[in-house]
């Protein structure tokens, strides 16, 4: 990132912040990104940003803004996104955490609480913002899994980053088989599992993230077959986030409940067996 004085002092033919953010919104991108990334590259606030329009932008800002105006995500910029009120690293290779899922973290807390749980475990961890946000907010015992190594390099450096490692443990593999010994130990199951059908058209800053974090076979639904075929859950509580279409599909499989998000759509699954 650029000192602010170098960046400032050069006497050149750049344009000033106040014509790059006329510039770009003119190009279609909205004010607030334009502002994040200079804001990035200068290391200040957007608000010091915003009260000095009249400085010269930094080439490497333009750059950026370039960048993004390709499709390529704001938050694999700047390595950070916001969760449930706090930041975590985010990298390219790894699924950006959407706000649909902290709802599915709030269901999750609700549970954790009601039924005094010891012992959660996570499949599909991502940039580990589920398991981290439950292990600072209840104090559980998070297992986490996920089939793609970067993940867990950046679940456990998010888990740091929070100081709660010693309230997880990260390991490679697919569902929970790294946990297998442990099963009968775990109360709650969460996942926000791939679920987007393959083959659909889909907004282009998701083709720059991993197919195996998005897509679950022709209908989407590939993650929770399996899921529910391998594993007897009897006695546990399950908690997975779905596509709004796959509610009727997976009442009917599971005998489990659905739940709207905050834009009314069904978006979690929940199922509870023999625990009330
Ligand atoms: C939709 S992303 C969710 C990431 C993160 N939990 C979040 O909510 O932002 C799904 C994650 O599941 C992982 N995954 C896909 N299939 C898996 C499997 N069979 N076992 C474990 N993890 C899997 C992917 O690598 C990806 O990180």
């Amino acid at each position: 990132m650029s000192d602010v004085r170098d960046a400032f002092s050069e006497k050149s033919d750049k344009k000033t912040i106040s014509e790059i953010l006329r510039t770009y919104k003119a190009k279609g991108l909205p004010e607030r990104e334009a502002l994040i990334l200079i804001a990035f590259v200068l290391g200040k606030s957007r608000e010091y940003v915003l009260s000095h329009q009249e400085l010269e932008c930094p080439e490497e800002a333009v750059e950026l803004l370039e960048k993004r105006l390709t499709g390529y995500p704001l938050q694999y910029i700047v390595g950070n996104v916001e969760f449930y009120g706090r930041h975590f690293t985010v990298e390219e290779g790894i699924l950006i955490p959407r706000w649909e899922t902290e709802g599915l973290v709030e269901l999750a807390v609700e549970y954790i609480k009601r039924f005094n749980a010891k012992t959660v475990a996570e499949i599909g961890i991502g940039s580990g913002i589920i398991s981290v946000t439950l292990a600072i907010e209840t104090g559980v015992f998070v297992l986490g899994t996920d089939i793609n190594p970067k993940a867990l390099e950046i679940s456990c450096a998010n888990a740091k980053r929070h100081n709660v490692e010693h309230l997880v443990s990260f390991k490679l593999g697919s569902y929970l088989e790294p946990f297998e010994e442990m099963f009968y130990d775990i109360d709650i199951i969460i996942s926000n599992p791939p679920y987007v059908r393959e083959g659909i058209e889909v907004q282009r800053e998701l083709l720059y993230e991993p197919k195996e974090a998005l897509f679950a076979g022709e209908d989407g639904l590939n993650f929770y077959r399996e899921f529910f075929n391998r594993y007897n859950i009897k006695d546990k509580i399950v908690i997975m986030e779905i596509g709004d279409d796959q509610c009727a599909f997976l009442r009917k499989l599971t005998g489990g409940k659905c739940i709207k998000d905050l834009a009314g759509k069904d978006r979690y699954l929940v199922i509870i067996d023999d625990k009330c």
